[in-house]
């Protein structure tokens, strides 16, 4: 019996700290799709910019010099063609974790 609760705990911990970066990147989509899709395409295909030159997200994340740290950079400012979000931490992190998943 002590085993099998041993188990069960070492089982709902593994399955607790399953990837972060997942999950984060599961909410990012729900992100993108409620506050990003007005201009970029935010799905996986097709990897072309929109007809007015917006980079698709799959696009943005097989650029170079696409880093996690240069889109938390990007997204923590305001563009001229882009709306300032003010996004949070955890919006940037998911956001940020979303589009590199598209690589
Ligand atoms: C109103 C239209 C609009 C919306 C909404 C928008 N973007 Fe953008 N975004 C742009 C444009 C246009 C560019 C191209 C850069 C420029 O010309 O300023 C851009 C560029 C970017 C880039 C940099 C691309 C590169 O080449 O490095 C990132 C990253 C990005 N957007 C992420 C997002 C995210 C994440 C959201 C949602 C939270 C979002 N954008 C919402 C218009 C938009």
């Amino acid at each position: 019996m002590e085993a099998r609760m041993r188990m069960m705990m070492a089982m709902t911990l593994t399955l607790l700290s399953l990837p972060a970066a997942a999950q984060d990147s599961r909410s990012g989509r729900v992100l993108a799709e409620r506050w990003c899709m007005a201009c970029h395409v935010v799905e996986r295909e097709p990897r072309s910019a929109t007809a007015d030159g917006v980079p698709s997200f799959p696009a943005i994340a097989v650029k170079p010099g696409t880093t996690a740290a240069s889109l938390d950079s990007y997204l923590s400012t305001g563009h001229t063609r882009m709306p300032d979000f003010q996004l949070s931490r955890g919006e940037r992190n998911a956001l940020t974790a979303y589009i590199l998943s598209l690589r």
